[in-house]
């Protein structure tokens, strides 16, 4: 343990960092489809409940332990037990959360890799190297591997100049270009014929829809993957928090910026498809469902794109820019787990770990790539519908149940010395104890039955 912890040097770096975890694929790519294919406003008004009423106070349970403990998220959970069971528990929590986020990141940066080369494309395209941009636009093995390993080059790089000069540094520039990217998009598409049409079946609630089972579910795990919960990503977040800031308002600044974000995505993508239709291109899989999943970003957008000429160019390269920031500060945040409590537990060199963990998730990302069809699918289901929530489960058990509620209150009057009299303190550990896990099993036993 001879290794300083790091520490986010300001508010606003803590903000950019957590919020560029929590803003990643599942905000650009995953809302605005779930949106579109479940009642369009019925779905982001759920969205909205949810995310306030579920994913902000266990987003607070993992900030809480995070900052208590000021350590990764195998010793915080072990640490609060009260006994050696408990601990034991804690422990494997800590370990399996692990684990699951390093496979999250196995899959993610395969993604990821895609928006890379889609980026890369545009810039091939600007210099009409024509025959480069086809191979960087069509699936292949040998991409798809070059794509992915260039991919984890950024994100060990950033991880290894560490939690101040690494995360927080790139985040806090590359976040603010990445609002200011999405407003230009959204301005420029709401211009293009078609887009109306996008807005309204964005906008417009079917309500008829907002009972169904499967809405909320979706919503559920949305709002769970966005907010990077339950693998201990923001719990190491909150482990870097100066104990002298107000946590609940650090904390539901994040939620908000986040649900902004995926809010704004919903008036670029939903429009963008609109203007695909409009321009011919099919927006509708043979079920006559909404084109979703990887084929709406790899292969309408681009459609689309390249119908608009050279302006088309520009509008790409920008939209595959912004995809790669939202994957990058993403990235960053699931590398960190491991690293954390590799360097922490057994005093490795944050090089070495970054590194080594690093190259390990790689090589899991080309066994998929390898393999894609046997294992993209299952990996991204097992890892964000079944080890996410239970894990998530574990942690508001933990934090209502096992940890003692003085030294919670404690903990959460660093920084907010009014705490016990606010809101947050008279609903929230409610909330932690009983209405988190409810929701939580509820979800879980609909989705294996
Ligand atoms: N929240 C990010 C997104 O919306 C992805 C992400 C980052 C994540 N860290 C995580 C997801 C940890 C699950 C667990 O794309």
């Amino acid at each position: 343990m001879s290794n300083p912890r790091g520490e986010f040097s300001s508010r606003f770096g803590f903000l950019m960092a957590a919020t560029g975890s929590a803003v990643g694929l599942g905000n650009i790519w995953g809302f605005p489809t779930n949106a579109a294919s479940n009642g369009g406003g019925a779905f982001l008004v759920a969205y909205l409940v949810l995310a306030f009423v579920l994913a902000y106070p266990a987003l607070m349970a993992e900030l809480i332990i995070g900052r208590h403990a000021k350590a990764n998220a195998v010793s915080a959970l072990s640490g609060v037990a009260a006994n050696s069971g408990t601990a034991r528990i804690g422990a494997t929590v800590g370990v399996v959360g692990m684990i699951t986020v390093t496979l999250i990141l196995s899959f993610y940066a395969i993604v990821s890799g895609w928006m890379l080369s889609f980026m890369s494309a545009s810039i091939s395209d600007l210099v009409r190297f024509d025959s480069l941009s086809d191979w960087l636009t069509t699936g292949s093995t040998s991409r798809d591997s070059l794509f992915t390993l260039l991919f984890y080059f950024l994100t060990i790089s950033v991880v290894v100049a560490g939690v101040k000069n690494g995360i927080e540094k790139w985040a806090s520039r590359l976040m603010p270009s990445l609002y200011l990217l999405l407003i230009i998009l959204i301005v420029y598409v709401l211009t293009l014929d078609g887009a109306l049409e996008g807005v309204r079946m964005y906008l417009v609630p079917d309500f008829a829809r907002i009972a169904d089972p499967g809405l909320l579910l979706g919503a559920m795990g949305q709002a769970f993957f966005s907010l990077s919960l339950g693998v201990g990503t923001m719990l190491i977040y909150g482990s870097y928090v100066s104990k002298r800031e107000n946590l609940p308002a650090l904390g539901g600044m994040v939620t908000l910026l986040d649900i902004s974000v995926a809010v704004l995505a919903g008036m670029l993508i939903l429009p963008a498809m609109s203007v695909a239709a409009f321009n011919g291109i099919e927006i509708y899989d043979e079920q006559g469902g909404l084109v979703a999943g990887p084929a709406l970003i790899v292969s309408v957008l681009p459609a689309l794109f390249e119908r608009m000429g050279d302006a088309g160019i520009l509008v790409s390269l920008a939209f595959f820019t912004l995809m790669v920031i939202a994957c990058l500060t993403s990235s960053i945040s699931m590398l960190e787990v491991p690293v954390s409590y590799v360097v922490e537990q057994h005093g490795a060199s944050r090089k070495k770990a970054s590194v080594a963990l690093g190259l390990l998730a790689a090589l899991i990302s080309l066994v998929i790539v390898f393999n894609f069809d046997l294992l993209f699918g299952f990996v991204v289901s097992l890892t964000t519908e079944y080890s996410q929530p239970l894990l998530g489960f574990f942690i508001a058990i933990f934090v209502g149940w096992i940890w003692r509620r003085d030294q919670l209150l404690e903990e959460v009057q660093q920084g907010n010395p009014d705490c016990e009299n606010t809101l947050f303190w008279r609903i929230w550990p409610w909330y932690i104890r009983f209405v988190c896990p409810v929701i939580i099993v509820a979800v879980y036993v609909q989705m294996i039955l």
